[in-house]
């Protein structure tokens, strides 16, 4: 049977390899109307290089976003004493649908004022309470300890985020005499822990891993041993809200005895929740885990309320304006504030193209490559067809006939140069094509041999969804080559 078919509009073509957690099925991709709207905080130091960055991914995946760019940070501080402009938080809440934010932190303001306003207010004043850091190994050669795969580091820290020291209350008695004492306040409340609690129970009864298989364990970690008042808390309503969930393992460590195990053997771990500051410092020392400060992402959540999305790591001053701090904690932390919007296929797009990137070290030195902040970025945004391809200009190209003869699928398709390529898909498992009737393309959809998984995914978006397109096609095969044609095909 021959399919072939013209093309109807020009289209964006990449390879993607599979590797995230859901799976594919005729009604895998959500269609999403509405656009998001998104304000962008840059802040200082490198939050200025791998923001803009970060944005240029987004742009690349035609998510339905609009972005609104706001000066919060120490320049704007510096210039006219502004940290947040008036009503500011509430405009955040009212106007966008999430934030997206760099670092905050400026050699030029020692006090950090504008930080602690900016970055904690949004935290305490919005009520943003639960910080969730994914740590997933991308790739094998990222991390320190010996022996580890990707799929032995992937695991989530659910940092409570409004509480603990961080609010800032205690006192000074006897300023500098030898009777000085320093009070710091750890406040915990009982709302306070059990919504963050409940959160990570949640958090692990509805999301699994990379690798598909279910999350099954929340490991609650406090030092109540020392901090008896606190820890006390921690233990009870870990104990009460854990009931509710017979169907997960709760499990407990002291903060402690969990830093070595993160060390030691990080595959037990699977949902951790803890208070906001050993969960501020266990994951700076799970982001040595997955390559270092610049690979490591995180959102600040309310459910139903605008959140915000940053990466873990600060402004680096010392590396800042260099063109060599990693965006790819930025970049991922852009897929999970996409994922969070709904936005799931621009989500895997670029953790797709994040992950090639580092397997083949198209990356800053941090991680082992040598490129510049900028150039991963571009490469990451055209991605893997490049690499099998060699042709940038390709990634913005057409389909321009389809075939079929027997266990072969041969795509040919046109980059903006004119180059035609054909792209010859062998022990194909699976064609899905969405919107198939106006792409000629129902009979492919039937099409579905067993194969073993050595999977690449083609996937082609015929149409920008601004103009209501959304079709596309995927193909699963177990392996592909890439022939260059004359340019008249
Ligand atoms: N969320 C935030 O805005 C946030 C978080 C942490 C620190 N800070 C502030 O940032 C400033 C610097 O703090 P710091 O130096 O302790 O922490 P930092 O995370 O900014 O940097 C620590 C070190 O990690 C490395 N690093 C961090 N991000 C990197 C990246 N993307 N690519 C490559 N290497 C990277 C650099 O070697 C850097 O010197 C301070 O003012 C601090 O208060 C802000």
């Amino acid at each position: 049977m021959s399919l072939d078919s013209e093309p109807r509009a020009s289209a964006s073509v990449l390879i993607a390899s599979h590797w995230l957690a859901e799976p594919l099925c005729m009604c895998y991709f959500p269609f999403v109307n509405s656009m998001k709207k998104i304000a962008v905080i840059a802040g200082d130091g490198i939050g200025k290089e791998v923001i803009p960055q970060a944005v240029k991914v987004i742009e690349a995946t035609k998510a339905p976003v609009e972005l609104t760019y706001l000066d919060w940070g120490a320049d704007r501080y510096l210039r006219d004493g502004t940290t947040v402009p008036k009503d500011g938080f509430e405009m955040l809440a009212r106007d966008f649908d999430a934030i997206f934010v760099g670092a905050f932190g400026d050699p030029r303001v020692p006090s950090n004022i504008h930080a602690k306003e900016i970055l904690l207010g949004m935290r305490f004043k919005m009520d943003l309470y639960a910080n969730v850091r994914p740590v997933r190994l991308l790739d094998a050669s990222l991390c320190p300890l010996k022996g580890m795969e990707p799929k032995d580091i992937d695991f989530v820290v659910i940092r409570e985020n409004t509480e603990g020291p961080y609010v800032d209350r205690g006192s000074v008695t006897n300023e500098g005499t030898d009777d000085e004492v320093a009070i710091q306040e750890d406040v915990n409340t009982y709302k306070g822990v059990r919504r963050i609690i409940r959160y990570a129970f949640e958090y692990c009864a509805h999301n699994k891993k990379a690798d598909d298989t279910r999350r099954s364990r929340v490991l609650m970690s406090d030092k109540s041993n020392a901090m008896t008042y606190a820890g006390g808390l921690w233990q009870r309503v870990f104990k009460e809200v854990s009931a509710e969930y017979p169907q997960i393992k709760s499990e407990h460590m002291y903060v402690d005895a969990l830093c070595a195990q993160m060390v030691r053997d990080p595959r037990q771990l699977d949902v951790i929740v803890t208070n906001n500051i050993f969960g501020d410092i266990i994951t700076d020392l799970a982001a040595g885990l997955q390559g270092g400060l610049g690979m490591a992402a995180s959102g600040n959540i309310h459910p139903g309320k605008t959140s915000m999305f940053e990466p873990v790591h600060g402004s680096a001053p010392a590396i800042a304006e260099k063109n060599i701090a990693n965006p790819m904690g930025a970049i991922l932390t852009a897929a999970m504030m996409l994922r969070h919007l709904g936005l799931t296929r621009q989500a895997r797009w670029i953790e797709d193209g994040v992950l090639e990137a580092v397997r083949q070290k198209k990356t800053t030195q941090d991680i082992g490559g040598n490129l510049g902040t900028s150039e991963v970025v571009l490469w990451s945004t055209k991605s893997k067809f490049i690499a099998y391809v060699g042709d940038p200009d390709f990634h913005d190209g057409a389909i321009r006939k389809i075939s079929r003869n027997s266990d072969e699928l041969v795509v040919e398709v046109e980059g903006s140069t004119g180059t035609r390529f054909a792209v010859r898909f062998v022990g194909v498992e699976s064609v899905i094509s969405y919107n198939p009737e106006e792409m000629g393309l129902e009979a492919l959809v039937e099409m579905e041999t067993v194969a073993p998984s050595r999977r690449f995914v083609f996937v082609n978006w015929l149409e920008p969804e601004d103009q209501g397109g959304d079709a596309k096609l995927q193909i699963i095969a177990r392996d592909f080559s890439v022939e260059k044609l004359m340019a008249d095909g």
